[in-house]
């Protein structure tokens, strides 16, 4: 995406999993990044016109066959070049210096030693200090031109800059926050190194993003589906402080989400941004369809399948209400992130898709041209837009919720009155943690209802047999692996005791303490 206005810097992804750690703390230092693949050709990056490269860590040697080099070119075009860890070496190889293979191999935490004051790149830092290593070979020699800033017990240069040319590297992971002063490390690269300007402000994005906004949407109308969530919510405002009320939204409630959050959205929401708001309430045709459904990915396809349907016929409404008023609507909004634009291999995506329709008696096909505002940002970004918007707290810190919702968290068939129960223990488990002040750093705590397990309890005078529910309290970075929260006793026995009180039909609270993998942070 061009973003005229600000500085870029390309993050070139050498197979590990750190340049998009790379590209946020680059953000954090208020400077815009994007990544790319290390198979780009240099003309390619130098038509981006980037004010700075970095190369990021990868998972090779730098002497496997095979592995990704960096041409030398890149070197030629007058922009400044920061190597991390693969990316040092790399960049050490092509440009003269000497990569010994040490046979040793340094993981995890190391104290480096900051050697002469550090020059501009490690300024200010302390001479020793902790940072976190993860590789086998190491720079022996630093290429002609560079000062040697930084060494380790196993390396002799861990850090090095060249400030006529605006080359620096170090050996290290600055990005991760297992790094002493990591980010200073950054920004001494980006600010002072290659002269970057930080105006990656989330004021700034909200009103370059209005004006796009508007100039792509001019005075046509827009239709967005609202699920509840954070992503969807913040791209909604954002279109409608920029278009108003060319903007339709839609929320299908399909009566499976958590206590109070149809209310968010109906209400505060609304109060919120002003916008204009069509409700489907569809919760008996959602149940009725997953009535004896036990099998979880029938319960996906059967819930997926009814939401398309539910709001395509819903956009056909708004299609044929401003039709009738002589208006078209040419644009839907949809709430896409950067992650997921690098994963399904960047570009500019596909600019317009086809909405077919299967609900009979309705036109065809409609063709939208796509809106997405958070194309360029990450999910912390998007909370911070959020909250520059005014939106509610509770939705711009919502922690991440399925689609399926409640439907895949009761184990078995799906009623009413599980759902009831389960939305019950849900609200419980979800204030308590609140309380407690663990909401950002939990990822996610799913409250998981075992609706088929009875087991017996003694409550009152009376034995009873009621439904067992499971806690399920992840910390992650991405939900991609996950380990389970080590919550504090206190806490859990708060929410365990509130439950079983409060909530008749169960008995029984329990904790999964089991990592991702094996376990998946759902249950189905
Ligand atoms: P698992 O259970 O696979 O979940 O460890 C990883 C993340 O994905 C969420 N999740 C879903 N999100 N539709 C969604 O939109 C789904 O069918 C679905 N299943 C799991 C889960 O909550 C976690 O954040």
């Amino acid at each position: 995406m061009d973003l005229p206005d600000h500085d870029l810097v390309l993050v070139v992804d050498f197979g590990a999993q750190y340049a998009q750690l790379i590209a946020r703390r680059v953000r954090e230092a208020r400077v815009y990044s994007e990544i790319v693949p290390h198979q780009v050709a240099v003309e390619q990056m130098r038509l981006r016109r980037p004010k700075a490269v970095i190369l990021s860590g990868g998972p090779q040697s730098v002497y496997e066959p095979g592995a990704p080099q960096v041409d030398a070119e890149l070197f030629t075009q007058d922009v400044p070049v920061f190597g991390i860890c693969y990316g040092f070496q790399a960049m050490a190889m092509a440009l003269g210096g000497d990569v010994a293979r040490t046979g040793l191999s340094e993981f995890g935490r190391t104290l480096v030693d900051v050697q002469g004051g550090g020059g501009r790149l490690l300024a200010d830092l302390p001479e020793q200090h902790r940072v976190w290593m993860s590789h086998g070979d190491s720079v022996a020699q630093s290429p002609p031109g560079f000062t040697t800033l930084a060494g380790t017990k196993d390396t002799a240069v861990a850090a090095f800059e060249d400030l006529d040319r605006g080359f620096a590297g170090v050996q290290w992971h600055p990005e991760v926050l297992h790094t002493e002063h990591g980010q200073r490390v950054l920004e001494h690269f980006l600010l002072e190194v290659a002269g970057c300007r930080p105006t990656w402000t989330m004021v700034n994005i909200v009103d370059e993003q209005v004006e796009r906004i508007r100039a792509q949407v001019g005075d046509k109308r827009a239709i967005c589906g609202l699920s509840g969530g954070v992503d969807s919510a913040v791209a909604a405002a954002l279109v409608q402080r920029a278009i108003g009320d060319q903007l339709t939204c839609v929320f299908v409630d399909h009566g499976l989400l958590r206590k109070g959050e149809a209310e968010q959205v109906e209400r505060d929401f609304v109060a919120a941004t002003g916008v204009d708001l069509k409700v489907v309430e569809a919760a008996e045709r959602f149940l009725t369809a997953l009535s004896g459904v036990t099998e979880p990915e029938e319960k996906r396809k059967i819930i997926g399948r009814e939401f398309i349907r539910v709001f395509e016929t819903a956009e056909l409404e708004v299609v044929a209400a401003a039709g009738a008023q002589g208006e078209a609507v040419e644009f839907l909004v949809q709430g896409t992130l950067y992650p997921d634009v690098v994963e399904s291999g960047g570009g500019e995506g596909a600019a317009t898709i086809k909405s077919h329709h299967n609900v009979g008696g309705l036109p065809d096909d409609v063709q939208f041209t796509l809106v997405e505002p958070l194309r360029a940002l990450f999910k912390d970004e998007v909370r911070r837009v959020g909250e520059e918007l005014g939106l509610p707290a509770d939705i711009v810190w919502r922690q991440p919720f399925p689609g399926p919702g409640l439907g895949i968290r009761v184990i078995g068939a799906v009623d009413a009155e599980r759902l009831a129960v389960l939305r019950e223990a849900d609200a419980i488990a979800r204030s308590e943690l609140t309380r407690a002040g663990l909401d950002r750093e939990v990822w996610q705590m799913p409250v998981v209802l075992l609706a088929d397990v009875h087991s017996v309890g003694v409550q009152g005078d009376g034995r009873t047999y009621g439904y067992p529910v499971v806690l399920r309290p992840v910390t992650s970075e991405d939900a991609m692996t996950a380990d389970w929260a080590r919550l504090p006793y206190d806490l859990l026995e708060r929410i365990s005791t509130r439950i079983t009180n409060e909530v008749r039909q169960i008995n029984r609270v329990v904790v999964d303490v089991t990592s991702k993998p094996p376990g998946t942070i759902e249950w189905e």
